[in-house]
C-alpha cells in the first residue's frame, strides 16, 4: 500500500502570514525523500491554501506523482488539462466547509461526471472519484469510466475506537471489494491518523492512502524541539 501526502496544510500556514514560508514545494520534496509515493493538493475555488503558482511549481519539481484534488467545475477542468497532473481526484466542494465534508454524489450526477472526465482521460490523466463507501456510489462510479475511487474514511476515523467502528469499517471493506470486482482501483483517505491507519491493511487491494492533517500535526512535534534548539543556539 502506498502513501500519498496532502500538503495543503503547509500552504495554510504560509498564507496565514502572506509570505513564502513554509514553502509547500520544499515540503513536497521532503515528503518524497521520506517515502511518499505521490503528493496531493486540493486547488480550491477560493484558493484558501494551495494556489495556482504552487501547482505549476509542483508539476515541474516532483519526482513522484502529482494528484490534483479538484471540484467538478469548468475552471478546474481547464487547469488540469493545461497542467496535466498524473491524476485528479474529483471532490465535492462547499465554500464554507473547513475540509471536504462528504463524498461526491456520483449517482446523482452520473451524466455530468461521465462527460466531465472524458477529456481528462483523453489527455492521459488518471481519474479518481472521492466517494462515501456505499454500494450505490461505487456502482455509479464504475459506470463513469473513472479508473479509481478514493473511499472516504472520514466516518470510520471519527468513530474509530467506539461501538460504531466495526460497521464503519465493514462499509469500507465491502465498498473496496465491490469496486475492485467492478474493475476500479481503490484509494482511501480523510481523517486517517497514526492510530486508525493500521486497519487499512485488513482491506485487500487498497492501492494508496492519502493523508494530510495527521502527518502535518505530527511533524510539528517531531520537529518543534529541533527548531527551538537551533534558534536558542543562534541567539546564545
Ligand atoms: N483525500 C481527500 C479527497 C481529501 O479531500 C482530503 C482532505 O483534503 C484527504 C484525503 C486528506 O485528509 P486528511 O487531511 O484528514 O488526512
Amino acid at each position: 500500500m502506498l502513501l500519498g501526502v496532502n500538503i495543503d496544510h503547509i500552504a495554510t500556514i504560509r498564507n496565514a502570514r502572506g509570505g513564502s514560508e513554509p514553502d509547500p514545494i520544499k515540503a513536497a520534496e521532503v515528503c518524497e525523500e521520506n517515502g511518499a509515493s505521490s503528493i496531493t493538493t486540493h486547488l480550491r475555488e477560493d484558493r484558501r491554501h494551495i494556489m495556482d503558482k504552487d501547482v505549476r511549481a509542483l508539476i515541474k519539481v516532483l519526482k513522484t506523482n502529482l494528484n490534483l484534488e479538484m471540484a467538478v467545475t469548468e475552471e478546474m477542468q481547464k487547469i488540469a488539462l493545461e497542467i496535466k497532473p498524473h491524476s485528479v481526484c474529483l471532490v465535492p466542494e462547499k465554500r464554507h466547509e473547513v475540509t471536504t465534508e462528504g463524498g461526491l454524489d456520483v449517482k446523482g450526477q452520473l451524466t455530468k461526471i461521465t462527460n466531465f472526465i472524458q477529456p481528462l482521460k483523453e489527455a492521459g490523466i488518471l481519474v479518481s472519484l472521492f466517494i462515501d463507501p456505499t454500494r450505490e456510489q461505487v456502482v455509479a462510479s464504475s459506470k463513469t469510466g473513472a479508473q479509481f475511487v478514493e473511499l472516504h474514511t472520514g466516518h470510520y476515523s471519527l468513530v474509530y475506537g467506539t461501538l460504531e467502528e466495526e460497521d464503519a469499517f465493514s462499509d469500507l471493506k465491502e465498498a473496496a471489494e465491490l469496486a475492485q470486482t467492478l474493475g476500479l482501483r481503490v484509494n482511501a483517505g480523510h481523517g486517517l491518523n497514526y492510530h486508525n491507519v493500521g486497519r487499512m491493511h485488513e482491506i485487500d487491494g487498497l492501492y494508496e492512502l492519502n493523508i494530510g492533517h495527521s502527518i502535518i500535526s505530527q511533524a510539528v512535534f517531531t520537529g518543534l524541539g529541533k527548531a527551538v534548539r537551533e534558534m536558542a543556539d543562534l541567539i546564545k
